[in-house]
Order: structure tokens, then sequence, then C-alpha cells
């Protein structure tokens, strides 16, 4: 794409729009001078030194509410050009306000500009952020002087979107393309990436964006790179229950969070119904074989696992084909070691003889089945669930407010239950404005939506021992987007907890494959 430098008078002048322009008072303008960074180096693990140029506190709203966190950083390595992709990384965590950071050398944004990627790292306001209101505002019910939540549902992904719209509004000017924007988050952040990913160019956001002196661009992105994401926050807890129900930790955990989660499985299968869904092979899925589903899914993690050489137990739930010539083949030759003595690699079935000390049965390369009950049971010892409901908590037998429930709340500081069964079972009233802001926090929503420019490009990651939002949340997420036409590059990542950013060998090759022209 041809790019036409504008001047740098034409620079400073680039006003997002005119919505503040009073009478006789000039407009805020957005700024951006490509003139005005300072050269940087970040030192790689492997002790490679990247030289970049860094471009800090660029507000990306000219209404700026919170000024400690509406802003953006962007780094531009050395060797980039006009045509480098640009890889946007939040750290948007908990639902929590996150600061403008810097690239670090652990991480994908790191990992980015040595691949000579922008990277781009906007700070967003969040469920904790707040600031002291400096003027009496009696429509919103705020006096000057109190403190006011500047960032309750929608504000973290308008942050993000505008940020977007930045990148758009000075991409002649700003090294990198942002017809190639990658959007990478973990957890919240990577419910934050699907939301980027999933909603550009929505109308739905538009007024908001408008208020806040977001730049008149669109928002849209190329790919949407979300580890873990908790995300789809109104269905979250149904699917948590149907999945964990079953094990000893609610089994035989607390009464009343045993009598909740029974409720709560049951309202799971008409949702999954009503999401239409079809596995890549084109199975429908249901509440009926929607676990086998899940139980292919791990068992494909752990086989890929195994193939690059991970010990896999059975104590978990495996089972290993006991085909002799499915065994590993030894390090040192064509012979491999058996109880039997060295035998050659063939097609010979086990023996008993064959059997490793103790009667276990030699693991053989392959893994054909998964006890999901043992398995599950295993996800849960390794961290114990959370209660139920696992996110719409507040007042739901007297139980205290989850951070979602902040998430929901408004800018005095309220929690609030954010789903039919929590306001239902806390006898709450579910407004109509949160139930319009929950829409705008999910991406299933928007999929489908004709008035969306969805992300033609996708990498979802949830660890296979993650916990901290049910599998079928991802999943959905994934074939939903499938099933849509994109293209998905889909894994329960074997024995990853909850967390981000990992595997990058993996990530950058998927990403130079996408970027490709
Ligand atoms: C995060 C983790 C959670 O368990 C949750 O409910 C919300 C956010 C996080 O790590 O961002």
């Amino acid at each position: 794409m041809k790019k036409i430098i504008l001047s740098m008078t034409a620079v400073l002048m680039a006003c997002a729009i005119e919505v503040h322009a009073k009478n006789n008072v000039e407009a805020p303008c957005l700024k951006f001078d490509p003139s005005a960074g300072e050269e940087r180096v970040l030192t790689m693990p492997t002790g490679e030194q990247v030289r970049y140029t860094a471009y800090e506190r660029l507000y990306f709203v000219t209404n700026v509410e919170d000024s400690a966190f509406q802003f953006m950083n962007v780094y531009v390595p050395q060797g980039s050009t006009q045509r480098s992709p640009i890889l946007l990384r939040t750290y948007v965590g908990g639902y929590m306000a996150s600061a403008a950071g810097q690239p670090q050398a652990g991480d994908a944004s790191g990992r980015a500009l040595q691949e000579g990627m922008v990277v781009a790292i906007p700070g967003s306001r969040g469920r904790n952020s707040t600031i002291i209101a400096t003027k009496t505002d009696k429509k919103a019910g705020v006096k000057k002087g109190q403190k006011v939540y500047t960032g309750r549902a929608p504000s973290a992904i308008l942050d993000l979107k505008a940020a977007i719209r930045y990148l758009r509004h000075f991409d002649n000017i700003m090294l990198g393309d942002a017809e190639k924007i990658i959007t990478d988050g973990t957890s919240a952040g990577g419910a934050m990436s699907s939301l980027m990913g999933a909603t550009g160019n929505h109308p739905d956001y538009e007024p908001l964006l408008r208020a806040m002196g977001a730049a008149s661009e669109r928002d849209d992105v190329l790919a949407s790179v979300c580890y873990c994401p908790i995300t789809d926050l109104d269905h979250a807890d149904m699917a948590y229950e149907w999945l964990y129900n079953g094990t000893t930790n609610r089994q035989q955990g607390n009464e009343q969070v045993l009598a909740i989660s029974n409720e709560l499985k049951e309202q799971f299968p008409a949702y999954l119904e009503s999401l239409n869904l079809r596995t890549p092979s084109g199975t429908q899925l249901t509440a009926d074989n929607y676990l086998s589903y899940i139980k292919s899914e791990l068992i494909r993690s752990a086989q890929l696992a195994k193939n690059a050489g991970a010990d896999i137990p059975d104590s978990i739930g495996f089972t290993f084909s006991d085909e002799a010539s499915f065994g590993a083949p030894p390090i040192n030759g064509g012979m491999r070691q058996s109880p039997a003595g060295r035998v050659p690699i063939g097609g010979e079935r086990l023996t008993p003889t064959m059997l490793h000390p103790g009667g276990k049965k030699r693991a053989g390369d392959y893994i054909v089945d998964l006890d999901m009950d043992k398995y599950l049971n295993y996800v849960v010892s390794t961290q114990p669930l959370k209660t139920a409901p696992a996110f719409d908590t507040k007042g739901v037998a007297a139980q205290t407010p989850s951070g979602e429930n902040e998430e929901f709340g408004d800018r005095n500081g309220s929690s609030v239950n954010f789903t039919e069964f929590g306001s239902l079972k806390a006898s709450t009233y579910l407004s109509d404005e949160v139930k319009h802001n929950v829409r705008l926090m999910n991406p299933m929503y928007y999929i489908d939506d004709k008035a969306t420019s969805v992300a033609p490009h996708w990498y979802i990651r949830h660890g296979a021992r993650d916990r901290d939002t049910a599998f079928p949340v991802p999943i959905n997420l994934a074939l939903k987007l499938q099933n849509a036409g994109k293209d998905v590059n889909f894994l329960l990542a074997w024995n990853r907890p909850h967390s981000g950013d990992y595997a990058l060998d993996e990530l950058f090759k998927w990403i130079k494959e996408i970027i490709k022209d």
C-alpha cells in the first residue's frame, strides 16, 4: 500500500473530530510527531540487542477523562517500514485498569520488536480506575470533588478501539501498517483482544467513541491473539457448572454452592443449542456430544505434546495404544529396549512380558482415550474451582461481589449482577443499561452481525489445565468464528495453567503466515 507522507504542519493539525469545538474554542487535536521519538535498546533473553524508537504518552482521545490511562506507547524497531505489521499488546488483567506499558523481552511485545514489528501498548481504563471530579455533573449524578470510577464497562474496549483508530489516523506518518494490526492479550486482556477482533467498526460503539473524541477512523483489525479469554461473561457461569459439576470439588464441597451449581448446569444445553455450532468436521454440537468434543480437543493437545517429547501420565485419565509398533523409537538405533530384551521395531503386539516393572502397561505412541471425570478432577486438583456462580457471584447465597460484578457497576463504584440468574437469586434488578453493557463486552454477539468487520485471522489458546473459565468458553468462541468462515488456530495448550504469551516460536510462525501478502 502506497502512503503519502504529510508535512509536519499537517501532522500537528490532524484533528480527530470536531464535536468538542465550541464557539471560538479550537477543537482539541490528536497528535503524533514522528520526529519526537527516543532511541532505545531492548536486550532479548538470547543477548540480542534490539534497537528501536520509542513514542510515548500518545493520547488517543481528545476528550481525555483519565489522563493516567488513555494514552498509548508505540515502539518502532530499526529496519521496520510502512509495511511492517503492528502488534497491539494489551496488558489488561482482571478487568482492571492497565497503564500503557513498555516492551518486555520475555513476552510477545519484545519478540515482536525483534521480528521487526511495530509494537503498540495502549493503556485502558478498568474497573478500579478513579479520578476526582473537577466539576459537578448533575446528569451523571456526580458532585465536584467526588471520586468517580472511570473504567466500568465498556470503557476498556472503548479505549482500545480508540487506540486502533489513532494508529489508522496517523498511519501515513507512523511506520507500520495499520491494515496489519494484530491484537494480543491474556485473560481479561484475551477477552479484550477477542472484542477488538470481533467488533470492528460496529455502530454500537460509535456514539461512545465519538463522545470520547476518538479519531473518525475504522477500528477493525487483521488478527486477534487471545490467550485464555475470560469472555462470554453472561454464559460463563452455566458453562462452568456444566463442565465441573461432577467433580469431587463440587460434589463434596459446600452444599449451597452445589445447589447453585446444579441449577446453573441445567442452563447450558439450551445456550449451546442457541449457538448452533458445528465442529470443524461438520458435526452439529449438542450437549450430548459436547463432552466428547472437548475430550477430542484434549487428546489432540496431549498428543501434540507427546509427539514433542512430553511425558503424558496415564494417572490423569489417558489411555494409550498398546501396539508395540507404536512404541517410541529408541534414541540410538533401530532396536528398542523392553523387559523381554532388545526387540526390533516392528509390528509386534505388547505381551505381558513386555509390561513395565510393577505391571503398568507401557504407553504406546498414541493416546486413544481420556476418562473425562478423571481428567476434570485432575484439573481441579491443580487449582480448586471458583465458587458457584464463578462470575456473577454478588448476593447469590449471600456471596461477595466478584471482579466482574464490579466491571458492570457504575461510576460511583457500585457492583451489580449482570446475569438473569444472578439477579434472580440476589433479588436485584438487571437494568437495560447493564444488559447493554454486557452485550458490548461479549464478542459472541457480534461475530455473525453483518454490521461488524470481524478480523479474518484468529489465534486462540486456553491452557489444558486452566480453570479460570470453563473450556466451552474459548471453544465456543473458536467454533463460532470458524463457522463464520474465519481462519482460526485453536488449541487447548497442553499442561498450561491460566497464562499467556507462551510458545512464542509457534505464535510468530503463525503471524508470519497470515501477513504474507
Ligand atoms: C482474570 C482472571 C479471572 O479468573 C477472572 O475471572 C477475570 C480476569 C484475569 O487474569 O485477567
